[in-house]
């Protein structure tokens, strides 16, 4: 199958076209590279053996995205990965965060429409739930109002594209994502943040190289049994598998729904403290680490049911806290051998 994997370039992005490489489908990336490195298609290439074709413009501008598809009309699939998501960022940029995401999916969908493309998944997040009051949580949660501009984007898109689905022949997946963490097993791709981190994981292992001078654990006062805040760590190449696995269900036939959600996590949950011990025992290195207050807008605890994922998909996470910890420890140390 030819896929169209928008933001192919980024963190989440390139370890799924790995994915799809591998699997037989071929990739046709569309990145402007605003949060990504053009070496990454390299890396692609070195871990697959195949290059991915790779166009650099704007999915917010229409007429190029308009070009884009007359000159791929043999698209099957898309994963729709691009956008922004830093979250303290939409806050000061909402408008930045309103354009950047939303145009570019509505020009995607208008896209789809025409050229008769009819399979989207949709890169979305937990961030959805805001704070459930059942965990784990289930797909069935109430959708609570956003934190920010960036989860507000996410829950629009889903609307856009329910609305969308509804009025034509297009599907849709929306994949809501826990906690992101780790690299390719090959410590050839991995995520590669842009200036200080704000995910936990990078900012540990950064610490840990030398690069940040001590990690702020933000807040030891939650409900939680160590007092800081818990989260659903997921593998990013277990994720990058769910995501093959959905867009061929959609090409397949197989959905049950024209609209579907999938919550894409381990189903387990670990705080703030358990992700350090879990790091300084697969690194062997002493974290430097203090206690702050909480961050504004984080919630408290967040874990997936993964039951419909796991039926539904077939498909479940398999790496756990310490293989995750460990490949995001052997990326890091990777980066800074190339960096010498
Ligand atoms: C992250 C993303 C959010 C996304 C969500 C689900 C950010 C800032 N947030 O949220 O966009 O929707 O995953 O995919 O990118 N922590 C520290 N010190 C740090 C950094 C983090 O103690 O320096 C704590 C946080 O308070 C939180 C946990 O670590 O309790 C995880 O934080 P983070 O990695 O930023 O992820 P989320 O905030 O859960």
């Amino acid at each position: 199958m030819k896929i169209l994997v928008t933001g192919g370039v980024g963190y989440i992005g390139s370890h799924t076209v790995v994915e799809l490489q591998q699997n037989g489908h071929e990739v046709v990336i569309v990145d402007n590279l605003s949060n990504s490195n053009i070496g990454v298609l390299d890396a692609i290439a070195k871990i697959t053996g195949i290059k991915p074709e790779f166009e650099n413009f704007d999915l917010a501008d229409k007429t190029k995205t308009e070009d884009f598809f007359k000159c791929h009309s043999d698209i099957q699939g898309i994963i729709h990965f691009a956008a922004f998501k830093a979250v303290g960022e939409s806050v000061n940029e909402p408008l930045m965060y309103y354009r950047n995401n939303l145009f570019s999916l509505v020009n995607i969908l208008q896209s789809m429409k025409d050229n008769g493309v009819e399979n989207l998944v949709f890169s979305s997040s937990c961030t959805v739930y805001g704070q459930p009051e059942k965990l784990p949580v289930s797909e069935n949660a109430p959708v609570q109002k956003a934190e920010s501009p960036y989860g507000n984007t996410k829950q629009i898109s889903e609307e856009i594209i329910f609305d969308t689905v509804k009025a034509s022949d297009i599907k849709g997946i929306a994949v809501r994502y826990f906690n992101p963490i780790g690299a390719h097993e090959t410590a050839i791709i991995g995520e590669l943040p842009l200036g200080v981190p704000n995910c936990l994981m990078p900012y540990i292992t950064q610490t840990a190289i030398g690069i940040r001078e001590q990690l702020s654990v933000f807040g030891d006062d939650y409900k939680t049994p160590d007092g800081t805040a818990i989260r659903d760590y997921i593998h990013v190449a277990d994720l990058a598998k769910a995501h093959v696995i959905a867009v061929e269900r959609m090409v397949k036939q197989k959905m049950k729904k024209d609209f579907e959600y999938f919550n894409l996590g381990t189903g387990n949950g670990y705080s703030v403290l358990e992700v350090i011990k879990s790091f300084e025992k697969v690194s062997g290195e002493k974290l430097n680490y203090k206690i702050v207050g909480r961050r504004a807008g984080d919630i408290e605890k967040v874990w997936a049911d993964t039951n419909f994922a796991n039926d539904e998909l077939g498909w479940k996470a398999q790496q756990n806290i310490d293989e995750m910890t460990l490949s995001a420890w052997k990326w890091e140390q990777k980066l800074a051998l190339n960096n010498k």
